[in-house]
């Protein structure tokens, strides 16, 4: 199963996302407790909620950030987005439903496809984009360019 805990090898050289990578994580690993540990109803589902919130917001940053670096598989990275998302929703539905057994094998498969998966590949493939831009908008505009937005 994937480590629950950031690290440098999971840096995608953008000091903003791996941040909000950061948050993912603890998330991750708090949803992952809340499951492992039979919490409540209520426990679970806040967990639940705020991830799928801040999920959203994340990928949306992301996304700007790929597209103003011009990576040109910024199209197919939204649709891995898109997938994540709805594997959330899916935990949400099913949770809503009662259906504890199922959640915590789902929250297993959500770990390994959003940590291992998702950001030691497919966003680790952005960061040479990523910083290239940096540097340009760095070398041009000075450190006011927008790349915290
Ligand atoms: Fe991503």
């Amino acid at each position: 199963m994937a480590m629950l805990t950031w690290d440098e090898a999971y840096s995608v050289g953008s000091a903003i996302l791996d941040s909000d990578h950061r948050i993912i994580f603890s998330l991750l690993a708090q949803l992952n407790d809340a499951t492992d540990t039979d919490q409540s109803r209520e426990v679970v589902g806040s967990v639940l909620k705020v991830l799928a919130e801040y999920a959203e917001h994340h990928f949306r940053r992301e996304e700007a950030i790929m597209r103003r670096a011009n990576y040109p598989l910024a199209e197919q990275h939204e649709q891995l987005h898109h997938d994540l998302e709805k594997k959330v929703t899916q935990i949400c539905e099913r949770w809503r439903a009662g259906e504890r057994d199922a959640l915590s094998t789902d929250v297993q498969s959500l770990l390994k496809n959003w940590l291992t998966d998702h950001i030691l590949e497919d966003d680790k493939a952005y960061g040479p984009w990523v910083e290239a831009a940096q540097e340009q908008d760095g070398a041009v505009g000075g450190p006011a360019n927008g790349w915290t937005t």
